[in-house]
This record gives structure tokens, sequence and C-alpha cells, in this order.
């Protein structure tokens, strides 16, 4: 009889750049205060990739490195590279061909995925399929972004939020029950309305006219997202362990998008966990998009053992949102 294939998470990566942007600087640069953000957000400071030539694709490729050097691996063993991300180095091509191209994974197809917070739970969950189906044993998950491309640093109600940065994991089959076990993804394309970038796809492509009106920036009505965020987040991972017949007590950790300390919180309560079962790193990095959740585990790999139940959850544009079983594996 032959086994099941799981995609068990077989090394980690993370990078975030040196350059930190704290509440102080910002209270430079817009009318808020460090109170403010950190009540409302949880935030305390965020880092900024600087530098010219500096794009995603820079933040992705530390991370491939780092999983490379911790599996001992060559870069051209790994069969598939997914990139998660809401800012390509371009609109094309993927920003997945030019981290394969700079790491030198000669051997890897690859693509991005387009689900912004959301992303990294897409992207691991497509991953992880091309694993079971067996026709690939090597598939890295890449969340990164580099959101200072793409914030209005006059605009107070998105600039305190996100940060840049990235990480990864690789992902290879397993016979005995590690990885990812299940995975329950939403969206919803109506959402678009509340959190999105007007400016540079083929609906309004770059002109002078949407440079001024500032249509290349994030737009985001931060109330409503915030509203279906905490609804979204904390029911998918709700189900998540209703489906898999499990409580609270049988988590070792929650994995959240980090994008407002009151939304993960907020999921954490509704699925039963106190807060040192939660990781939380929003203060330090802000909201990194897709880099969120591979950031976590980057930070908390020490932290984990063998057969540790994760849920990672996630909610954002699109809108997108989902929660992600994982059993903890090495
Ligand atoms: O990751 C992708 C998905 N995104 C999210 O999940 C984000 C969800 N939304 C949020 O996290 C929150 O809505 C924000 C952090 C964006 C905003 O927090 P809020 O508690 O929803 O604030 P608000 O927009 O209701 O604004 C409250 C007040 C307003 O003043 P008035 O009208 O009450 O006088 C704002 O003008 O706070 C004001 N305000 C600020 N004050 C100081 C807004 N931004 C700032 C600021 N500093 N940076």
């Amino acid at each position: 009889m032959s086994q099941k294939i799981t995609a068990a998470i077989t090394a980690v990566g993370g990078y975030v750049p040196e350059d930190r942007l704290t509440n102080a600087d910002l209270e430079k640069l817009v009318e808020t205060n460090d109170e403010w953000i950190l009540s409302r957000t949880g935030i305390k400071e965020r880092r900024i990739l600087k530098g010219a030539g500096k794009a995603t694709s820079d933040l992705c490729v530390p991370v491939v490195e780092e999983i490379c050097r911790k599996r001992g691996i060559r870069p051209d063993e790994i069969d598939c590279m997914i990139v998660a991300t809401v800012t390509p180095d371009m609109v094309f091509p993927a920003t997945a061909n030019i981290v394969c191209d700079k790491v030198g994974a000669k051997n890897a197809w690859g693509f991005d995925m387009s689900a912004a917070c959301s992303g990294f739970l897409y992207a691991l969950t497509t991953g992880a399929m091309y694993i079971e189906s067996g026709r690939f044993r090597k598939v890295v998950v890449v969340g990164a972004d580099k959101m200072s491309a793409i914030v209005d640093y006059s605009d107070r109600t998105t600039c305190i939020i996100f940060g840049d940065g990235g990480g990864g994991v690789l992902l290879e089959p397993n016979t005995e029950g590690f990885g990812v076990l299940d995975s329950i993804l939403k969206s919803d394309g109506s959402g678009r309305s509340h959190l999105h970038m007007k400016g540079g796809g083929s609906l309004k492509p770059a002109t002078h006219e949407t440079v001024a009106a500032k249509e290349h920036f994030i737009y985001q009505e931060g109330q409503s997202v915030f509203k279906f965020a905490v609804k979204g987040m904390s029911d998918v991972s709700a189900e998540l362990l209703e489906r898999n017949h499990l409580t609270g007590e049988d988590i070792a950790w929650l994995v959240p998008h980090q994008a407002n300390k009151r939304i993960i919180d907020a999921t954490a309560a509704r699925m039963g966990l106190s807060a040192d079962k939660v990781m939380i790193n929003i203060h330090r990095y802000g909201n990194t998009t897709a880099g969120t959740i591979p950031l976590c585990l980057w930070d908390w790999e020490d932290k984990l053992k063998k057969g540790d139940n994760l849920v990672m959850a996630a909610f954002g544009g699109g809108f997108t949102w989902g929660a992600t079983l994982v059993k903890w594996g090495h």
C-alpha cells in the first residue's frame, strides 16, 4: 500500500533589512504619535529596504540562501520556487524567476502569487499540493514585500502600518504525517473597494495624472478592513479547528498575519488560545504583507518542537483570507 505523502517544512529562512523606521521617525513625517500607533496597532518600528536598485527579490535572496544553507542543499536542487508578493520587482517577469537567477536555482520553474497578506498561505498550500502529487521533491515558498515602495509617507493612516521583509520555507515529501495537513482558503473580490492600489495595472496604467493623484500607493479604508479581518481570520481559524476535530488545547502555536495586534488578539480569543501560544513580532517589523507569517516561523523556529500543531491564519487585500494547519516536523 502506498503511503500518503505530506509536504513537510524542512527549513525556514527569513530576512529583514537593517534600516529601521521608528514611531518617533514617523512623528516627524506625519501628525501622529507613538502612543496612538502602539495602542491602535501594536507597532513600534518597521524595517525599510533602502538603496538604489534594491527590490523585493533582494529580500528573497537571503531567505533562499539561508534555507539552502540550513538544509545542506544547493540552489540547483530546488524544483519549484513560488514567491508570494504584491510588490514584485517588475510587473513582469515574475520575481520568482529573478530570485532563481540571482541564487542560481537553475533547475527550478516558478511563479509569483498575488494574494496580498494571505499570499504566503495561498503559496504554501499550492506548494504543498505539488509535493503531495509526488511530482516535485523540493519546493521553496517565499513570502516577501517591499511595502515601502507603495506606501505614501504623507498618509498617516497607512504609513504607520507597513514595513519591508520576507521569509520562506522549504517543502519536501514526508510519509510520517508531518507538514501541511489542511488549509481553508477564501476570497471575495468585492472587498477590493476597501483595499487596493489604483494605478500601475492595466486598468490605470501610469500617467502623469495617476502619479499626481497618488494612485500608485496603497489605498485602505482601515475601519472596514479591520471589521472584515477580525471576523474573517477568526471564523476561518475556528472552522479549521472544527474540521480537524481540534480545540485550542491541541494547538501549540497560532502563527497569525501581523496586521494589527487587536486582530491577532481577537483571533486567539476565538480559538481559546492563551497569549503565550501566539507568535507576535508586529512591534519589530510592522505589517510586511506576505512576509509576516514566515518571519514569525523564522523568529520562533528554535522554540518549535517536532509534532507541534501550528495554525497559520491571515486576512488581506482581495479580500483574501485563510488558515492552514501544520504539524511541525523538525
Ligand atoms: O494587512 C492587510 C489588512 N489590513 C488590516 O488588517 C488593517 C486593518 N485596519 C486597522 O488595523 C486599523 O483600522 C488602523 C490601524 C488602520 C486604524 O485604526 P482605527 O482604530 O481603525 O482608527 P480609525 O481609522 O478609526 O481612526 C481613529 C482616529 C481618527 O480620528 P477621528 O476621526 O476620530 O478624530 C483618525 O483620523 O484616529 C485618527 N488617526 C490617527 N491618529 C494619529 C488615524 N491614523 C492616525 C495616526 N495617528 N497615524
